[in-house]
């Protein structure tokens, strides 16, 4: 597929940014507090419609209660991230493409031990991911939903968090729980929220509003919280779920993969982080150097 609109002046300038010699990078944490609102298929299609628009996409699966990236994307892989962190394996053996040249880093449960490798793993991992970094314009992390130790961890280390919300009265109330935790205990101010599954934008903003309205409330107003849109309820994607593909792929037309594709051009559209070093490298040194 051809990039389209401002993806594909994006693209057309890319020629200035891989002359950078730290090419701008963005870690996106997608999060959510309640389980089951969308996560993982935002993570899958959202990181397929950007490169399909010519960007170069690493998805990280980092939900170690419900890894299932690998599953939605219909892959088998043989190693996951806790083979690198063992030494066993270079990170390019254990990463697998997907649909679209997409990269995926498959979850394990040796990531809680991240914060407690020695120094030698820490710098074999650093090189490792080194060696990869100039290959990356935008890293998606599945981070699972809540606020234990290994989402927090992650939402961290990225650059940006995109949190994930319906419009159920637990999936608001936890992700408000989740800002509050981030806001509070580690300072992070800024997020975008992206509300799935409603059936028309009113319902939708309502979410957002009332989301906002809290967090400005008993945060403080210097907290952002930017509206990204929503994704529409549709039946095209559990069916996509069922067969293991992107509903992206599986249904191009539907109303569900133009809402995506919008939402990957307003999401590169928007500013990324404030922080100047967007190199992956310093995304992993944060990741390891991070304690909880
Ligand atoms: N926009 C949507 N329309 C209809 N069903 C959806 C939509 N988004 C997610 N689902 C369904 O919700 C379920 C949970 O989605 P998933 O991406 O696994 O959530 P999470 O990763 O947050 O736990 C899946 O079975 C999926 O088919
Ligand atoms: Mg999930």
């Amino acid at each position: 597929m051809k990039p389209t609109g401002l993806l594909q002046e994006m693209e057309d300038t890319s020629p200035k940014m891989t002359s950078h010699p730290m090419p701008q990078l963005r870690v996106i944490a997608v999060t959510s507090g309640k389980g089951g609102v969308g996560k993982s298929n935002v993570v899958a299609n959202l990181g397929l419609a950007l490169a399909q628009a010519g960007l170069k996409v690493l998805l990280i699966d980092a939900d170690l209660g419900l890894a299932n990236l690998d599953i939605i994307l219909g892959l088998n892989p043989q190693y996951t991230i806790h083979d690198v962190l063992q030494l066993r394996r270079t990170l390019a053996e254990v990463l697998v493409e997907g649909p679209g040249g997409l990269k995926i880093l498959p979850a394990s449960s040796g990531i809680p031990e991240l914060s407690e490798l020695d120094e030698y793993q820490k710098l074999f991992l650093l090189n490792e991911l080194d060696n990869y970094s100039e290959t990356v314009d935008v890293v998606l992390i599945d981070t699972g939903a809540g606020i234990s130790r290994n989402v927090l961890f992650f939402n961290i280390a990225a650059q940006e968090r995109l949190v994930v919300a319906n419009n159920e009265p637990t999936s608001i109330t936890d992700a408000y729980a989740l800002i509050k935790v981030l806001a509070t205990q580690h300072n992070e101010r800024r997020f975008k929220l992206l509300v799935n599954g409603l059936s028309n934008p009113r319902d939708a903003e309502a979410v957002y509003r009332t989301l906002l309205k809290v967090s400005e409330r008993f945060l403080g107003r210097d907290i952002s919280l930017e509206y990204l849109g929503y994704i529409p309820h549709d039946d095209a994607v559990p069916k996509a779920v069922l067969k293991q593909q992107p509903f992206l792929t599986l249904f191009p037309k539907a109303r569900v993969s133009r809402s995506i594709t919008q939402i990957a051009q307003r999401l590169w559209e928007t500013p990324g982080s404030e922080e100047v070093d967007g190199n992956i490298k310093f995304f992993w040194r944060r990741l390891l150097q991070f304690r909880i």
